[in-house]
């Protein structure tokens, strides 16, 4: 395999593939991205995203245009002339709480009888420890041609919402393999991102994954916990995690009390760790309470508005951020789908409100939500206002809107996206997370 130009292909284009296929593209390869979906394929040849994604779309025209980024539903056509084919096929959560590897063992099949040459095949989906050997099984076992492959552990760090940016500048890329000529040759594919790479056993790359998620979840949830303390013993959560942050072993990242973490990824990825641990019949004690934490912080609202207001009967409540985390579309997992269903089950009037998730949001939230139009026509006349993503949109508003426009002015925020006394100048009743009312 030459060391400039690698012929890539991506199996899956989620926000996994897509990203790493036009990044591939854009740092010199020659890349196919394949999904069965024709309605997106068609979309993405034509330089647009089937999901929102800032700085995204530009780098797919431009590598369109260059010539460099193809797009496919024909699994066979795409894989022909190959190197490295990636693997980056969704790993959903099935109803026990482990992942779901059906698709990941479907395109394997396909892989075993399509390609014709030499081939090195990287797992990026998030896969539980044990499944590279399993896939390399079932592809050597349907091998339609005689040629040597070896599949190798290359799990993705990038977040939603920052995709981009994290595929240019990211702490580390894990390669997994048991064969060094191999690892190296996958480091070579990207070397040209400049990034450190780090080269294990594959098990131990299968792990990272899992470990380095579940450790950024039980930060959140430790945050949240110690969030929930400082409001019954009057501290402030910002100040103590500054303080805590500033020590260099913990850290200033993932120190942001709110209303617990959503997403395709946290709550997927928790819970599978939780079952394989099950399996091996360890009790991961920690990581269980972690979720517990986190299914609890999710409805931490809930509980201070019955505490405020008794019955939210005939209340009508705005609700402003539907995504699970701002700059992304994502709906999967986040906060504002129970609490919504929640506040119609209380008989509260709900309208709501997000800059980008707003199509997205009907799939998933109660049929009774209204839709609002503006931040403005959202909180007009409502009894209360929630903001549940701290989108910068709702961050640089101006708080005397609510003054104005609300029946009255009392605004609960899971995202603390105000100071106390931005909110105390403004004149509105001001409940964010552990902090003094
Ligand atoms: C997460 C990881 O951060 C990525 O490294 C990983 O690659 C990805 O999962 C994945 O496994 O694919 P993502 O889910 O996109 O990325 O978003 P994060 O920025 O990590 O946020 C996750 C959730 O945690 C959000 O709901 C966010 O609001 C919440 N969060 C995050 C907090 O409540 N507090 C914080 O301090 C940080």
């Amino acid at each position: 395999i030459g060391v400039a130009n690698m012929k890539v292909s991506v199996i899956g284009t989620g926000y996994v593939g897509l990203v790493s296929g036009v990044s591939l593209a854009d740092i010199g390869h020659d890349v196919t991205c394949i999904d069965i979906n024709e309605r997106k394929v068609s979309l993405m040849s034509k330089g647009k995203s089937p999901f929102y994604e800032p700085g995204l779309e530009p780098l797919m025209k431009k590598n369109i245009v260059s010539g460099r980024l193809h797009f496919t539903t024909e699994i066979q056509k795409g894989l022909l002339n190959a190197d490295i084919v990636i693997i980056a096929v969704g790993t959903p959560m099935k109803d026990d709480g482990s992942a779901d590897i059906s698709q990941i063992k479907q395109v394997s099949l396909q892989i075993a009888e399509s390609i014709v040459k030499d081939t090195i095949i990287i797992i990026k989906s998030t896969v539980p420890v044990g499944t590279n050997e399993l896939i390399r099984d079932i592809i050597f076992s349907n091998l339609s041609h005689n040629v040597e492959f070896s599949v190798v552990s290359n799990p993705e760090f990038l977040r939603e919402g920052s995709a981009v940016y994290d595929t240019y500048h990211g702490d580390r890329i894990i390669i997994g393999s048991d064969n060094y000529r191999v690892a190296e040759c996958v480091a070579t594919m990207y070397k040209p991102l400049g990034m450190n790479i780090l080269i294990t056993d594959i098990r131990s790359a299968e792990m990272i994954k899992y470990a380095s998620n579940a450790f950024l979840a039980t930060k959140i949830s430790f945050i949240n916990e110690i969030s929930n303390l400082c409001e019954r013993l009057g501290a402030n959560i910002e100040e103590v995690a500054l303080g805590m942050g500033t020590d260099k072993r913990i850290g200033h990242e993932f120190l942001n009390a709110g209303i617990g973490y959503g997403g395709s990824c946290f709550p997927k990825d928790t819970n599978a760790l939780v079952q394989v641990s099950d399996q091996v019949g360890y009790n991961f004690e920690l990581l269980k309470g972690v979720i517990r934490v986190n299914q609890r912080q999710q409805k931490l609202l809930l509980h201070k508005l019955k505490h405020r207001f008794g019955s939210l009967k005939g209340k009508r409540i705005a609700v402003l951020g539907l995504s699970f985390k701002p700059n992304t579309d994502d709906m999967r997992e986040a906060a504002s789908i129970i609490i919504t269903d929640k506040l119609i089950e209380q008989g509260a009037e709900v309208v709501v409100y997000d800059p980008k998730a707003m199509k997205n949001a009907v799939q998933w939230l109660n049929p009774k939500v209204n839709y609002g139009i503006s931040i403005k026509e959202t909180i007009r006349e409502t009894d209360i206002a929630l903001i549940l993503t701290e989108w910068d949109v709702f961050k640089e508003l101006d708080l005397s809107i609510f003054v104005e426009l609300m029946n009255s002015p009392i605004v609960f925020d899971g995202r603390n996206c105000f100071t106390l006394d931005e909110a105390m100048e403004a004149g509105i009743e001001y409940h964010s997370v552990g902090r003094p009312v």
